[in-house]
């Protein structure tokens, strides 16, 4: 029988034991499991006793993002993602949110299929790498902050991504972004590690951007899908 539950912290070995090698290059989330974990974000679906799949759920006010989604190589294709997908949203329903998003690379098509068939739509691109140059540009504060934000969320339907953990992209408040970064204005608003424009920001750390200029390294486009909660 499979069923779902958060991670704890002796689950660690096991998902890092099937996500090393997800893709040539390797997979990120050995590296990040652990504090997921810690966060209480991480959740796995058991199996016959295993671990058959590890993701995260996270929630910023009423939104939900959901990442990291990893079925083990030899339990794909039994419904094993698709159950987990619906389990979190049913998590973040009962956490409050009425609203969940997630990232899926260009390229990735089974993910694509997955999450369209759960009934996320597609809502915008989202880019991301490494930026050509540091951050310039008048800094805001106050009122002038507040509405600078405001007027940007207005643009993109209220989507943007954590100044501070800008792979998390979701329906946010002025707030949300304000709490976690001080905005900036160039030729478009960035807060922290996000801009509303072109790619800002240290060139040693990934950035994300709404447009896919700015940047000396980027990587595949990554397509913004949400579902209604
Ligand atoms: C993508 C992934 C999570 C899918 O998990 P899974 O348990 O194999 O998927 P499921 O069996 O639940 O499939 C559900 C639906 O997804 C789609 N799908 C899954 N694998 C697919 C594939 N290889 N090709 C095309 N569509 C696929 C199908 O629409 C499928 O429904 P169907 O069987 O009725 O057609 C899994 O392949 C995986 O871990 N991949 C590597 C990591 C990754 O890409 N993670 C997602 C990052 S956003």
């Amino acid at each position: 029988m499979l069923y779902f539950r958060r991670a704890t912290e002796d689950d660690v070995p096991e998902i890092v034991s099937f996500t090393m090698d997800t893709w040539e290059w390797g997979d990120y989330i050995p590296r990040v499991i652990g504090r997921w974990v810690a966060e209480r974000r991480a959740y796995v679906a058991v199996w016959s006793g295993r671990i058959a799949a590890v993701a995260a759920m996270l929630l910023i006010g009423k939104s939900a993002y959901l990442q990291g989604l990893r079925v083990r190589p030899e339990l794909r294709g039994r419904g094993i993602g698709e159950a987990m997908t619906r389990f979190l949203l049913d998590e973040a329903k009962r956490g409050g949110a009425s609203i969940a998003t997630l990232l899926v690379a260009e390229w990735n098509a089974p993910s694509h299929k997955l999450v369209q068939k759960v009934g996320f739509k597609l809502r915008m691109y989202i880019y991301g790498g490494r930026p050509l140059g540091n951050s310039g540009g008048r800094c805001l504060s106050g009122v002038e902050a507040y509405e600078a934000v405001a007027e940007a969320l207005g643009k993109s339907r209220g989507y943007a991504c954590l100044p501070d953990e800008p792979w998390v992209c979701t329906a946010l408040t002025p707030w949300d972004l304000l709490s976690r970064g001080t905005p900036c204005v160039d030729e478009s608003l960035y807060i922290g590690r996000f801009s509303f424009g072109k790619a800002r920001g240290d060139p040693g750390v990934d950035v994300t951007s709404l447009t896919p200029d700015g940047y000396k390294e980027r990587y595949a486009a990554h397509f913004l899908y949400a579902i209604e909660l």
